[in-house]
């Protein structure tokens, strides 16, 4: 069976979040017997040289979009026993980020979607299965129900529509979509890609799709509610047959305390009484925290918006500093956060570390060296760095939402289980209190925190579950 994953990010290639984890280590777990799995995604020129360099080129051709006439580019590349092709076009891809704003975005990805269809029958690859992910790619199953099903090729294609993150969805006014797309009036009423008067890609990827999956069972029940549905629960509701949670995994290779060439010191589920803590002591040094292995530190490593419950975490800042933590913040994104995270650094030196860049080393530190990590998100579809968290025995503290609720089991002293901690209102005081609550056990119980951490590192959130479910899925789909 053959499957295409069209996706906007892609690990190592480019990376913004954790789509891009998901569609490069994903690929890699399913049974090559039956499957054979490619991913298709663009060549942005923000792409590291040493992948460009790696890059083949196969062949190129024109394609008409709205008005425009188009070069497509291939090229491709073999990494790790997976065949990537990357979509080629200087006019679109150039922008020193994947991602810009609207309405260029939706031409750029338009452009991509439509250029996915177009390069199959020229690099004779018929897959079974388009497996399209996020707003970016939504365009697939609408431009392959437009006009792609008058060439045989396409015909029978079936196409998977996963959302990583419901808030983004690619919206804009109808005029200008119908322009940049090309699509004619049919696909513009509420039943197709309209929605609240605008044009939505996202919604025509829903509406088209064989299937639709998210990235959490809970994400998927919440998603057809109107507070987290993003004025789109209704259609999900109507979908609600084909639309199931599959939740995400990381790969166990690249977040492996005992092989991981970041840490300090590398341990594993009986070392790391003795050895993790080092991590710690070297991270303090060299981050100038106060030097004190006993010191209760909380990590954070994220993207810095509203998703992730930032603005509780800033109003309960100053409380929390009168505590004996100390809280190291990796991140970039929303400028008030950045700032207040340098703010909380310079009022509390030597307590609060705020790293406001991106760099993947320092996310594997920070998960080896932190006792606890903090993610009170709004909501989240899945959440990667909570998996990430319980891989390197740091125990996660969470808002019960989406992913967090389905993989973080919070502690329960009169049972002895549980590898976190939750909270389940979105409120600051509730979230401090959980905090220091986890202080309490660290502090006072640290034999159970320590089975805790046990616990935490025993849970597997490999993808060889998640694997099996898409693999049923696109078995089902297929009709076998
Ligand atoms: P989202 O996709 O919503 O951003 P996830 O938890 O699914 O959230 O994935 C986030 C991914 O991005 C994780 O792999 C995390 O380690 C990584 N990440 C986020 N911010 C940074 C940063 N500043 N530096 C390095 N890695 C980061
Ligand atoms: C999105 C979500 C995150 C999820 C990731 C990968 O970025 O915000 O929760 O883990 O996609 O599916």
């Amino acid at each position: 069976k053959r499957i295409l994953f069209a996706t906007s990010e892609a690990v190592p290639f480019i990376k913004t979040g954790g789509l891009a984890d998901v569609a490069g280590s994903l690929p890699k777990c399913f049974d090559k017997r039956y499957f054979d799995i490619r991913v298709i995604l663009p060549k942005y020129a923000c792409m590291k040289q040493e992948w460009k360099d790696k890059m083949e080129y196969v062949t190129h051709f024109y394609m008409d979009l709205g008005y425009k006439n188009c070069y497509v580019g291939i090229l491709q590349m073999e990494y790790d026993g997976i065949k990537f092709y990357f979509i080629d076009n200087e006019y679109y891809f150039s922008g020193p980020k994947p991602y810009d704003s609207a309405p260029w975005d939706l031409e750029k990805f338009a452009f991509f979607s439509k250029a996915v269809l177009s390069v199959l029958p020229v690099i004779d690859f018929r897959p079974d299965i388009i497996h399209c992910h996020d707003w970016q790619t939504g365009l697939v199953p609408v431009y392959l129900h437009d006009s792609f099903q008058q060439n045989q090729f396409f015909w029978g294609i079936k196409t998977i529509m996963t959302i990583h993150n419901l808030k983004f969805q690619g919206v804009y006014d109808v005029k200008t979509i119908k322009e940049l797309t090309g699509l004619s009036d049919y696909y513009f009423t509420p039943d197709k890609l309209e929605a609240y008067k605008d044009g939505n890609f996202l919604k025509g990827g829903i509406v088209f799709a064989d299937a639709v999956t998210t990235v959490s069972n809970t994400y998927a029940d919440e998603i057809k509610t109107p507070f987290y549905g993003e004025g789109l629960d209704g259609l999900l509701r109507a979908r609600s047959n084909s639309l199931r949670g599959i939740v995400n995994g990381i790969d166990y290779n690249d977040f492996n305390p005992e092989t991981d060439i970041n840490l300090s010191a590398r341990y594993n589920a009986t070392t790391f009484r003795k050895e993790k803590v080092k991590n710690k002591i070297q991270l303090q040094k060299d981050l100038g925290l106060e030097q004190d292995p006993k010191a209760m530190m909380i990590g954070i490593v994220s993207r810095l918006t509203d998703q992730k419950g930032f603005d509780l975490i800033a109003y309960i800042m100053d409380e929390l500093c009168q505590d004996s933590v100390q809280i190291v913040a990796l991140g970039t994104g929303d400028e008030r956060y950045e700032n207040m995270f340098r703010h909380f650094d310079w009022k509390y030196h030597g307590k609060v570390s705020a790293q406001i860049y991106y760099d993947e080393s320092m996310s594997h530190r920070i998960y080896a060296a932190s006792d606890a990590f903090l993610m009170p998100s709004l909501f989240e579809p899945c959440g990667l760095s909570q998996l990430m968290s319980l891989r390197y025995g740091t125990l996660p503290i969470v808002r019960e939402t989406g992913g967090l609720k389905d993989t973080v089991e919070p502690y329960n002293e009169f049972e002895g289980t549980g590898t976190g901690f939750s909270f389940s209102n979105y409120n600051a005081h509730e979230m401090l209190s959980t905090i220091r609550y986890a202080e309490h056990i660290y502090y006072d119980k640290k034999r159970e925190w320590n089975k805790m951490v046990d616990r935490a590192m025993a849970k597997d959130f490999s993808w060889s579950n998640s694997a099996r479910q898409y693999e049923e899925m696109y078995n089902w789909l297929i009709g076998e």
